[in-house]
């Protein structure tokens, strides 16, 4: 069966049983602070099971985009060393939110297994929770006997807390598991060992292929846990190691979804995979990165040097590097594997066949960049062996190699072979000491506790009121601690609240909670899931009592004008640009708004003029907004609202309309009744961020106003300077004519006076046992005609030793020529000469033995230098 009948049958089978299929979530997760990247198929759906959100559908199915290279769950180090684990991977689900349990779960698990797909019962293994004695949990006796009905109790495995308790990171949803593995290895390897002592035991042929969580439980900050309010199953298969279970592959990489990769990189490369290990781990690193890299740029997240981006950087430079160093590319190859992966994945996974071009810019730039990295990083590699050769040393210090990697992106391992190749070694615990001290620094720096909610009503829901209220009396739901070296500050759950959460690029509400009494300061909203936390200082002395919840109107005001801008001005580049734009990411607050998006060259001055009256025409128009809440998601489609790839949208969405020929899109974000109100629009600055990607800054209403009136002050400013005169450009200009006229002329002053300077000293030269000396005090514009000065004083008289002391741009500086037959036959040495000259002036420095120079800080040590100079010798 081939993978993509495997994918689609796993969906079918759960629709014949009431499943509701929902597409993929994006892999990079936003509104999430323990989690950065999708990690298991269940992330979508934390908060139905947490019970802060009523499921839409009580059973659901479907393959999810993850990625498992941070946190909790970081499979990163082993990915291409063996032949199972991955970067990316499809997780196949199936769900149900309080609705089925154990039951139903491993019976259909087991038909899909073995009746559908076909998969020798022979070869399976199960395995169940045995108990925790710190958690106070009994063994799981229901999933026990179920799978005692179905298999021969010697197939069945009883596991610890690590194998069968999921847990999804260090808090949230879990419980205990049952997992499915399969035993791949020969008829006469089953023969000599039986399977079940090989599960959960790393052995590349006997592998977890399916889990089965019964979620029950919530783990609390504190370590506890609590019972869920409901029960609920979360399965997770690995795709990749289904297809090869089924198509009976030793490795995932020998099956139909690696296939065609390797092929492309075999014939790029002129290397047969499988030939010999390192090479062989080179290729499956690329297969596996190339698809990571991909699928996280087309939601959203584009390389950087922080968080996230840093993340896909370091995945990306990792899949260069073993290219570089084993199948020999030496020029950007990853981006040219993009065009398969749409071709792959394009059915399933639409974002990234729509958006392949600009995944392929990313890429290959990203590859230029590092490779010309790695070129320093090997030039760098060249001069440390060099010094180390000249100490007879053959170990690269740790905090070498650290720099290396620090500063330059230079991979231990790489620093390590080619180390290895010119007879050196790494001290790597050195290394890993420096990486630890890094570690703790930052660490230090960004260290803090989040304490569990604390519930002080009922949790009858959150109503967002904000898009038609900026006030209105709320009371506190929840509230937790945030604990850091600053101390204690909370965060706030509501029961009604009016205050926006930063999403979509507009920047949470801030405001007061007001009682009889206090006044409370919320200095952030943001979101948490589907949760709108509120962040504060301090806890109203009764968190129990109702009070006022007010949203700083002033500031979400210009913050809704620069909102609507951001439409209009969305609109206005495809207009000017055209339809390939798309938005990259944005910036709305009440100072600015900031647009990225994707096009490959600078806008021209004329393109941005247009950009700018296109939207100033719109706002002039005084276009009303129409907002159309729960659209469904097909309809708003079918409206040509733009959306943005990576942003997850629910089945019914917000429409902002302003001018349904113009300005069409899905938003949550809050907007002007009418366009008028925005005022001005004024872009500021326009430039690239990376790749294929611009960005536009501008502002609207206040702050254009305040620009346009700096702007002006500043030409009156200049005019005044200029002594008002009519035309203000020609004035510059004559102004700049005029400076350099004068600079010609001044050069040329110069030079007459370093003439006549120079005919005055060539009378005082002083013969002496042979030498013609001249030692002289003198005043000059610049350094370099200090220079040029005793050089030709040199050169007029013979055999000349010149000491020439200047104040030069009120420094004091020493100049020594000597001819050079006077080295040798009256030992003198220039640099000898100026070093103990410089000692007067409170200076030093240095040169050859025939012209050397110095400068110093004490003026006053001039004359005390000419007086040195004489006693040495005249
Ligand atoms: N959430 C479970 C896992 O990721 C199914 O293994």
């Amino acid at each position: 069966m081939e993978a993509k009948k495997i994918r689609s049958t796993f969906i079918e089978f759960f629709q014949s049983k009431q499943h509701q299929y929902v597409p993929s979530s994006p892999i990079v997760v936003k509104n999430d602070p323990t989690l950065m990247f999708t990690n298991a198929g269940m992330n979508q759906f934390k908060d139905a099971f947490l019970g802060n959100e009523v499921a839409k559908y009580p059973r659901v199915a479907n393959s999810q985009k993850c990625l498992r290279v941070s946190g909790k769950h970081n499979d990163l180090e082993e990915v291409g060393v063996d032949t199972y684990h991955h970067t990316m991977f499809e997780m196949l689900g199936n769900w149900s939110f309080g609705d089925y349990f154990k039951k139903e779960a491993i019976e259909w698990a087991w038909e899909l297994l073995t009746e559908v797909y076909g998969l020798p019962k022979d070869r399976l293994y199960v395995s169940v929770f045995q108990g925790d004695e710190g958690d106070k949990l009994a063994m799981d006796q229901e999933a026990y006997d179920l799978w005692k009905s179905i298999v021969a109790e010697d197939r069945i495995i009883m596991g610890s807390k690590k194998d069968n308790f999921w847990e999804m990171g260090d808090t949230g949803p879990c419980g205990p598991c049952s997992e499915i593995h399969v035993d791949l290895r020969s008829d006469t390897e089953r023969g000599e060992i039986a399977g079940r002592d090989l599960v959960n035991n790393d052995h590349p042929q006997v592998i977890e292929i399916w889990n089965l969580v019964f979620m029950q439980f919530n783990r609390l900050a504190d370590g506890s846990l609590k019972e869920l309010p409901a029960k609920h199953v979360d399965t997770g298969m690995g795709f990749e190691r289904l297809v090869r279970a089924i198509q009976m592959k030793s490795s995932n990489y020998d099956t139909d979804l690696f296939g065609p990769f390797i092929q492309a990189l075999e014939k790029k490369s002129g290397k047969t995979y499988g030939q010999n290990e390192p090479d062989d781990i080179a290729f499956r690193v690329i297969v596996d990165h190339i698809r990571a890299i991909s699928f996280t740029i087309a939601d959203g997240q584009i390389p950087s040097n922080n968080k996230a981006g840093y993340v896909i950087r370091r995945i990306l430079r990792r899949a260069v590097r073993y290219g570089y160093t084993f199948l020999g590319f030496q020029q950007p190859f990853l981006y040219e594997l993009t065009p398969l992966i749409a071709d792959y994945f394009g059915d399933i996974f639409p974002e990234v066949r729509a958006q392949q071009e600009f995944i392929a810019k990313v890429i290959q730039e990203e590859e230029t960049s590092f490779l010309r990295t790695l070129d320093n990083g090997l030039k760098m590699l060249e001069s440390i062996k060099a010094e180390l050769n000249a100490k007879n040393q053959k170990v690269i210090p740790g905090k070498t190699a650290f720099e290396l990697y620090d500063t330059y992106g230079f991979p231990l391992d790489l620093t390590s072979l080619i180390a290895r190749e010119n007879g050196f070694s790494v001290d790597e615990k050195g290394f890993a000491g420096e990486m630890e001290k890094q570690k703790t620094r930052s660490r230090a720096a960004s260290e803090s506790e989040t304490g569990d909610w604390v519930f002080v009503h009922d949790d009858t829901g959150v109503e967002f009121i904000g898009y038609d209220f900026t006030e209105t009396h709320s009371q506190i739901i929840k509230y937790r601690t945030i604990t850091d070296k600053k101390g204690d500050r909370y965060q706030l759950v509501l029961d009604r609240t009016p205050f926006y959460a930063e999403s979509g690029g507009q920047v949470g509400d801030t405001g007061w909670l007001i009682s009889d009494s206090e006044k409370i300061r919320v200095m952030d909203t943001k979101k948490e899931n589907d949760l709108i936390v509120h962040f504060v200082e301090k806890l109203p002395a009764n968190p129990e009592k109702r009070f006022s919840a007010e949203v700083d109107k002033e500031k979400r005001t210009l913050t809704m004008n620069n909102h609507t801008a951001t439409h209009l001005l969305q609109s206005a580049l495809r207009e000017v640009l055209g339809d390939h734009i798309q938005q990259r990411g944005s910036l709305v607050n009440e100072y600015l708004l900031r647009f990225d998006f994707s096009h490959f060259g600078k806008l021209s001055e004329v393109e941005i003029a247009r950009v700018e009256e296109i939207v100033n025409a719109k706002v002039r128009e005084n276009i009303p907004l129409t907002e159309q809440r729960n659209v469904p998601i097909e309809e708003a489609k079918k409206m040509g609202a733009t959306a943005l790839f990576g942003e997850k949208y629910g089945d019914f969405v917000r429409v902002i309309t302003f001018d349904k020929d113009f300005s069409v899109e899905l938003c949550g974000g809050t907007h002007v009744p009418a366009t008028a109100q925005i005022g001005l629009f004024k872009i500021t600055s326009e430039g690239s961020i990376s790749a294929g990607v611009r960005r536009v800054e501008a502002i609207t209403s206040k702050a254009a106003e305040a620009y346009l009136r700096e702007q002006e002050a500043l030409v009156k400013e200049i005019q005044e300077l200029l002594k008002n005169p009519r035309d203000i450009k020609k004035a510059i200009e004559s102004l700049i004519q005029e400076r350099n006229d004068l600079k010609k002329e001044i050069e040329s002053l110069h030079l007459e006076k370093a003439a006549n300077v120079k005919g005055e000293l060539l009378s005082k030269f002083v013969e002496k046992d042979g030498a013609q000396i001249l030692i002289a005090q003198v005043e000059l514009p610049h350094a370099d005609s200090l220079k040029k000065l005793a050089y030709e004083l040199k050169n007029e008289v013979s055999p000349a030793l010149v000491v020439l002391v200047a104040k030069i741009e009120d420094k004091p500086q020493i100049a020594v020529i000597l001819e050079e037959s006077l080295i040798a036959s009256k030992g003198w040495n220039a640099g000898q000469i100026v070093r103990d000259l410089a000692k007067e002036i409170q200076g030093g420095g240095g040169g050859q033995p025939f012209f050397a120079t110095a400068g110093g800080k004490d003026l006053s040590g001039l004359e005390k230098a000419v007086a040195k100079a004489k006693a040495m010798f005249l």
